[in-house]
């Protein structure tokens, strides 16, 4: 089937709040919010700042699950407190999530950007992805992103 992001409400150029849920090396899930942008029916760009576990873990697997939610408390479990391991399913889908999709990394570009208004003058990697399966449990919209990171 051809994947269509705007299936999920994401519209090209369009900043969208995630969780994105990545294999750590032990083998264990992560999950952590980062913001994904739409760059066309089945590509996204991330970026995620360097010291980050995802970061580290889509840089090794050279893959990531994105979870559309409107669920606040998964906004700050997963920064709080890590996410306990049975929340996830065995593809890193995370239980009883809306939709997600799977993507799979084209290219790693370094970015630095001096008046970051979340970490001031830091280091993060511009992720470009492709998405290989989307997959929708109930009708969703993404959530729009106020938080502009790029
Ligand atoms: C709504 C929201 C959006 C976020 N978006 C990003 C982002 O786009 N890039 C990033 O590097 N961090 C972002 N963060 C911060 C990460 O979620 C945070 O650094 C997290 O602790 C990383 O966890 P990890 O080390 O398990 O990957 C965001 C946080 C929130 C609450």
């Amino acid at each position: 089937m051809k994947i269509d992001l705007s299936l999920i409400g994401m519209e090209k150029g369009r900043q969208y709040e995630t969780i994105i849920t990545t294999r750590n090396d032990d083998g264990s899930k992560n999950a952590a919010p980062i913001g994904v942008i739409c760059a066309g029916n089945d590509k996204i760009i991330n970026r995620i700042f360097k010291g980050s576990r995802t970061l580290e873990n889509i840089m090794r697997e050279r893959e990531f699950t994105v979870n559309i939610t409107h669920d606040p408390e998964l906004f700050t479990t997963p920064i709080i407190g890590k996410l306990p391991q049975d929340s996830f399913n065995e593809d890193y889908s995370l239980k009883s999530i809306e939709a997600y999709f799977k993507c799979e990394v084209i290219s790693l570009t370094e970015a630095i950007k001096q008046s970051d208004p979340i970490k001031k003058k830091d280091e993060a990697i511009v992720i470009k992805s492709r998405v290989s399966e989307l997959t929708i449990n109930r009708k969703t919209k993404a959530l729009n992103g106020q938080f502009d990171t790029l």
